[in-house]
């Protein structure tokens, strides 16, 4: 034993949701590396070797059920990792409702335990949550998963960017609730990230802030890069942190909000909320 031992996963049990490819695939070799027995859920085959892998489709609460009715025993980590990009039918679901109803399913079973952890992928995307709280707590006080949908839709926020700042928001709006059952809940939000995902939208995904990546002298990331901020996060070494939505950028928002790379400050500010 060693005090950084806080960074390990030995003995819990996570859930990777979303962790077929991508980073959710990364995240989970990771916890695995760290020491857990890990469960990963998702629409799409799952080839990650060592884990449990367990169907499912986020748009549809009794798969999620289903799902869930897999696991018989506590969870201790939960990584909510599954996203699609816009255009995908059901997105506001994919992007956040699924997960919340799954997390508040597995709450409501007490199988999440004092010092458990959750962490949410949400995206540089939804950075600007805090100029729309008033609206997004309109729509997070929807407990219903289909009622929920049906807002977003009637709203004209079943988009990319609504999903991602209703899981900022979520995110800060959980944390004291959460830490009263000693649980904590944070999340990454990830810069253009070379994922299957990003590869199919590269235009608009990888194309955003390749000048400030070029003057860096750095690259898109990798899903293993974000996926080592997701996995501190969750661990006990990060037992300080809840409420927090971290950029993984590469300093990409940061150089462009201090106009340090002005030909982004715009697009940055715009996405920060701050226009
Ligand atoms: N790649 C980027 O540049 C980038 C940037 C910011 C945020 N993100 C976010 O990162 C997260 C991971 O995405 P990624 O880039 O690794 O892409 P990815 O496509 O590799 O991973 C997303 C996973 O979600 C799964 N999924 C999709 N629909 C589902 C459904 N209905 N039910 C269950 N699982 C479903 C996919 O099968 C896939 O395994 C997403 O939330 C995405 O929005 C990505």
């Amino acid at each position: 034993m060693s005090l950084f031992d806080a960074f390990r996963y030995d003995g819990k049990h996570v859930l990777v949701v979303g962790g077929a490819t991508g980073m959710g695939a990364a995240a989970a070799e990771l916890a695995l590396a760290a020491g857990a027995e890990v469960t990963v859920l998702d629409i799409a085959e799952i080839t990650v070797p060592g884990v449990k892998a367990v169907p499912v489709d986020l748009r549809d609460t009794a798969s999620i059920d289903a799902a869930l009715a897999t696991l018989g025993g506590p969870v201790h980590v939960v990584l909510c990792c599954a996203g699609v990009a816009d255009g995908t039918p059901g997105i506001e679901k994919t992007n956040f409702l699924g997960h919340r109803y799954l997390l508040e399913k597995l709450l409501a079973a007490d199988a999440l335990p004092r010092g458990s952890a959750i962490g949410f992928i949400s995206s540089a995307a939804g950075l600007g949550w805090e100029r729309n709280l008033d609206e997004l707590k309109e729509y997070l006080a929807i407990a219903d998963l289909g009622e929920a949908s049906a807002w977003a839709i009637e709203h004209k926020h079943a988009d990319y960017m609504w999903s991602k700042q209703a899981v900022c928001a979520y995110v800060a709006l959980e944390a004291l609730p959460l830490l009263k059952r000693g649980i904590r809940i944070n999340a990454i939000c990830p810069g253009p990230t070379d994922t299957p995902l990003a590869r199919a939208n590269a235009g608009t995904w990888l194309g955003f802030g390749a000048g400030y990546r070029a003057e860096a002298g750095v690259e898109a990331a990798t899903p293993l890069e974000q996926g080592y901020p997701l996995v501190f996060l969750c661990s006990p070494a990060a037992s300080g942190i809840s409420g927090i939505t971290l950029i993984t950028d590469a300093g990409h928002f940061a150089a462009g909000n201090t106009e340090t790379w002005p030909a982004d400050t715009g697009a940055v500010r715009f996405l920060l909320g701050k226009f």
